[in-house]
């Protein structure tokens, strides 16, 4: 009786505390955060969370709570601030989960880790090795789409109904494949291949290790035994990889300009430290995970848009079909030199559907820090909202308006598309991203007719409040895709004719 009643009061005293006093309690927020985050999570959890970051946004500003010690900074010096040292490291809890095969790049909360994989990755990703790789991009980028989409449409008298969604997710896929592993899948001429299938299970054997307790322990680890199989393969297949690129090089037969060779040749500069043969395997899956989806999905959204705005479509169109023949295939250089309405078009798809880390989390390092007028003390979660950044009003103007013209008239605009992180954590693949995009992009509007099919339930007159078109919905995951891509990326494709 007495325990209960000890139990009642301070139940009691701990809800009137983090009703009135805890630090929830002075920032902006749901109600619901001052006590739990799960109602948070739940949403976030059912794929809402590119949703939740917009509004939340919209409706708190710089600065509010999800949860206790959660708190969320839109307001971009805050979050430059947040992004750009080691000081806030990233939160260990969230980044294991990209740590499916060991620690990498991404998943690493230790700076020194992450200092030296930037030491050893630094030439992987400069514009010289990165124009050596460009052949492969063509080939298994624009250069398999092509061949599918001409095929389709040979065999539709001209014209095809084709997903572009799905094929440019195949496409990345072959791209970053064939870069990191030497040689091509051809998921896309096939709709599938092994690596997909690889990658998937990495994926699944990772959220269910994360949620189930004991999952790595019997009988828990019968739950996940197929998986583990599939993951398993796919490292053995990584090491006969690595073995048989070392024998090739060993033997004299060839060099190859690749994410592999890059990877198996990467060398700290300060330590001449090289990376082990586990951790080659583990940075070009993380690769494989970071620089696919995201890729292919910004693309889905920009074809999407020109579909939503068809004064963009034909401008961009108009640009590049100007600029280049019918039978040439625009490389990467001659598209930054020579596109500029097809690269603001390409930032504000960026800037207005950013498809990864929404909230990007860090920890409050020891001595607290103060954000807003509030002191968040040391171990509180803050998170940089990239949707906070890319909608926030001080920079841009009408931000749910999808307006490629404000980087014409404002280059300098481009540095507050936050879509790639900034600071010491930036993203390292964006240019190999630019790579894809600009050469599958400027192609793709070079050399076909795209309209929407008949009876697509998002098109240029259904409009919102403020007169904008209203997007396809969309659910995020690891990254922020179509809800239905089934449903809303089909197009008509026909070629054009000069
Ligand atoms: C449009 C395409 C892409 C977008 C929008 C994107 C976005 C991002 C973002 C926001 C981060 C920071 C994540 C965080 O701090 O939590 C990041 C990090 C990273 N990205 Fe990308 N990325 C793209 C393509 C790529 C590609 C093609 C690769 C590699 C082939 C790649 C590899 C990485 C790696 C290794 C990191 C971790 C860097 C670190 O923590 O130091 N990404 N990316």
């Amino acid at each position: 009786m007495a325990l209960g009643l000890v139990s009642a009061v301070s139940l009691a005293v701990y809800l009137v505390y983090r009703m009135f006093f805890s630090l929830e309690s002075r920032i902006p927020g749901d109600l619901s955060a001052r006590f739990t985050i799960l109602m948070y999570r739940s949403r976030a959890a059912r794929g809402y969370q590119a949703d939740m970051a917009e509004e939340y946004y919209d409706k708190y500003g710089d600065i509010y709570a999800v949860g206790p010690g959660v708190i969320v900074l839109s307001n971009p010096a805050d979050c430059r601030r947040v992004l750009g040292s080691h000081a806030f490291r990233k939160n260990k809890k969230v980044y294991s989960f990209f740590a499916q095969v060991g620690e990498t790049m991404f998943s690493t909360s230790e700076p020194e880790v992450s200092n030296m994989r930037r030491r050893q990755f630094g030439p992987m990703f400069t514009h010289g090795y990165l124009a050596q790789m460009e052949s492969t991009v063509l080939e298994c980028g624009i250069g398999e789409i092509k061949k599918k989409w001409n095929r389709q449409v040979d065999q539709g008298d001209g014209k095809a109904v084709i997903n572009f969604s799905q094929d440019f997710s195949l496409a990345t896929f072959d791209v970053i494949s064939a870069l990191g592993f030497g040689q091509q899948f051809h998921a896309l001429a096939n709709n599938d291949s092994k690596i997909i299938q690889w990658v998937d299970n990495t994926i699944k054997l990772a959220i269910r290790t994360q949620l189930l307790p004991f999952a790595r322990r019997y009988p828990m680890n019968l739950l996940t035994a197929a998986l583990t199989k599939s993951h398993q393969a796919f490292i053995d297949f990584n090491n006969q990889i690595i073995d048989g690129r070392r024998q090739m090089v060993q033997a004299g037969k060839g060099h190859p300009k690749d994410i592999l060779q890059a990877l198996i040749d990467a060398e700290d500069p300060d330590s001449k430290m090289k990376l082990s043969a586990d951790e080659i395997t583990a940075e070009n899956v993380s690769f494989l995970i970071a620089g696919t989806d995201t890729t292919s999905l910004t693309m889905t959204w920009f074809v999407h848009f020109m579909m939503l705005y068809p004064e963009c479509y034909q401008r961009a169109t108009a640009e590049v079909r100007a600029a280049f023949s019918p039978d040439h295939l625009v490389t990467y250089a001659e598209s930054r030199a020579s596109l500029p309405y097809l690269e603001a078009c390409i930032y504000e798809v960026l800037r207005i559907r950013a498809v990864s880390g929404t909230t990007l989390p860090r920890i409050v390092p020891a001595g607290g820090a103060r954000f807003q007028g509030h002191f968040l003390p040391a171990g509180t979660v803050v998170c940089a909202s990239v949707a906070g950044l890319n909608h926030h009003t001080s920079v841009w103007a009408n931000p749910k308006r999808f307006t490629p013209e404000r980087f014409i008239d404002s280059p300098d605009l481009k540095q507050n598309v936050m879509t790639f992180s900034t600071g010491v954590r930036i993203c390292p693949g964006r240019n190999l991203a630019y790579m894809e995009m600009f050469t599958i992009l400027a192609n793709l509007l070079k050399d076909y007719d795209l309209e929407l099919p008949e009876g697509s339930l998002f098109g240029p007159d259904r409009l919102d409040d403020n007169g904008n078109p209203i997007p396809m919905p969309r659910r995020h995951r690891l990254t922020a895709g179509p809800w239905h891509p089934d449903r809303d990326c089909n197009i008509v494709v026909t070629k054009h004719s000069s």
